[in-house]
Formats: structure tokens, C-alpha cells, sequence
């Protein structure tokens, strides 16, 4: 495997991780926000039990993905960044981690609170972690529309810099996280 901080890309593992979550991420708020339109009934239950299962899966990927980057760290930031964009790019960072465990916890917490099931593509069903409180779900549901919110800043920051990094600056930033894709050639072609 690729030493990252000498090939100066991801490695596939990281890649991986990235991606898959981060289609996970967006599937998440589409899924949400239709769901949110609907009035209640079986269409809506059934977006949100996928909701959920989907949920569940980014807390189980993102757990494997911080264990695995503890062993496996980063590339180096390009040394053309300021000291405060590198800042930036580590806080994002660390609050994407956070928010990924915070957004599949709260919903977890807040369907536990109103004794709904949560089951997993209908395999199986984890256990709630608290009993019904009513004060607990309303809590946990304003947590976690403000955490979504949140979330979706962030991660609007976040494309938008990394489009930035390719397209303005010119650098590796995006490459480096893309698949199949030659830093050296692509690189070159972006100048020509
Ligand atoms: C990365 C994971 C997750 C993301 C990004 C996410 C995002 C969101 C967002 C943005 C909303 C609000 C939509 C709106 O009304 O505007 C929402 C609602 C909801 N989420 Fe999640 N969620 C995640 C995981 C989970 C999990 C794991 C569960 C439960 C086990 C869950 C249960 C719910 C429920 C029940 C609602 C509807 C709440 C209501 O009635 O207002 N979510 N989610
Ligand atoms: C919306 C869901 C997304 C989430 C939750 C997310 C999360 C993350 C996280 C946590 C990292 C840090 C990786 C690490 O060092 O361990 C990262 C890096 C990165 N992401 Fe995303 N990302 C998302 C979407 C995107 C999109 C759509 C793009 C491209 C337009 C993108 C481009 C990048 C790039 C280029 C890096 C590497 C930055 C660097 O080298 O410091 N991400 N992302």
C-alpha cells in the first residue's frame, strides 16, 4: 500500500471511506427533506425507515473510517497553503468526524425516546438506547434539524473549497481524494 505521505494522495481505503459516505451524506437529506413533504402515512414511514437504516450505516462507516485513520494519516496539506487555510481545512475536518457520529446518534436517540423502531433494511433492529421521554424526542429533534443544518454548511464550504483548490489555485487537493486519476497527467492537462 501507498505510503500517503510520500505519494501524496489518499489511499484507495480513504477514498473509499470518503465517497461512500459521502453519498451516504446527501442521500441522507434527500431522503429527509421528502420525506419532511409528506404528509404522515406509509410513503413517508417507509422514506424514513430507509432514512434510518442509511443513518446507521454512516455511524457503522464512520467509525471504521476514524479507527483506520488513526493507523493511516492523512498526506501533508500542498506547502502553498496559509496557515489559516490549513486551519480551516483541519477544523472541517474534525467537525465533519464529529457531526458524523452526532447526526446518526441523535436520530437514534430521538427515535428511542418515542419508542419507534429502528431496524436496518429490515435485517434487524437495534436496541433503543433510552425509554420514551417526550421532553428527550423534542430535545433530540431540534438537535438534530440544527446539527443537519450545521452539517450542510459545512459541507457546502467544504465542495466549494475543494473546487477552489482545483479550478483557482490549480493544486492537488481534489485529485489527491479522486479515484483513478494520475496527479502527474491530470496536472498538466489542467494548465494546457
Ligand atoms: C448522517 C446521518 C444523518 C443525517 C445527515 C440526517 C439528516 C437529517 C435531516 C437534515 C433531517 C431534517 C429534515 C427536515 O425536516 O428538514 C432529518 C430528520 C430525521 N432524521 Fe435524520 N439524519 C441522519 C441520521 C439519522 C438516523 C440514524 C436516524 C434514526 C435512527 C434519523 C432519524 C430521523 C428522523 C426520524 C427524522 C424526522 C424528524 C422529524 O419528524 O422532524 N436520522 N435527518
Ligand atoms: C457531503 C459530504 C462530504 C463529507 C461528509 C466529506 C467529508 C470529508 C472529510 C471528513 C475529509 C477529511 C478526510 C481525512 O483527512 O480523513 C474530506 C476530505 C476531502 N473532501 Fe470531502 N466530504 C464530502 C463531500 C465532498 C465533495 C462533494 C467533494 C468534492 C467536490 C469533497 C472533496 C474533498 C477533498 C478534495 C478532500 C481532501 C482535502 C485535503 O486533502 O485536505 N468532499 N472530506
Amino acid at each position: 500500500m501507498p505510503n500517503p505521505s510520500t505519494s501524496g494522495r489518499y489511499t484507495a481505503v480513504a477514498q473509499a471511506f470518503h465517497w461512500v459516505i459521502a453519498l451516504l451524506v446527501v442521500t441522507q437529506f434527500v431522503l429527509a427533506n421528502w420525506a419532511d413533504g409528506l404528509p404522515l402515512g406509509v410513503h413517508k414511514l417507509a422514506l424514513l425507515a430507509r432514512h434510518k437504516s442509511f443513518g446507521m450505516t454512516v455511524l457503522m462507516l464512520a467509525i471504521l473510517r476514524l479507527l483506520w485513520r488513526l493507523k493511516h494519516p492523512p498526506p501533508e496539506l500542498p506547502p502553498g497553503m496559509t496557515h489559516l487555510e490549513r486551519i480551516l481545512a483541519r477544523a472541517t475536518h474534525v467537525v465533519f468526524y464529529v457531526l458524523l457520529f452526532a447526526m446518526p446518534m441523535t436520530g437514534w436517540l430521538m427515535s428511542s425516546a418515542k419508542n419507534y423502531s429502528v431496524s436496518w433494511f429490515g435485517w434487524f433492529t437495534w436496541p433503543n438506547l433510552i425509554g420514551k421521554n417526550e421532553a428527550a424526542f423534542d430535545l433530540l429533534r431540534s438537535t438534530h434539524h440544527i446539527l443537519g443544518d450545521a452539517l450542510f454548511v459545512i459541507a457546502t464550504l467544504h465542495i466549494v473549497a475543494a473546487l477552489k483548490h482545483h479550478f483557482w489555485t490549480k493544486d492537488d487537493v481534489l485529485l489527491r481524494m479522486l479515484p483513478f486519476v494520475r496527479i502527474e497527467r491530470a496536472k498538466s492537462e489542467n494548465r494546457s
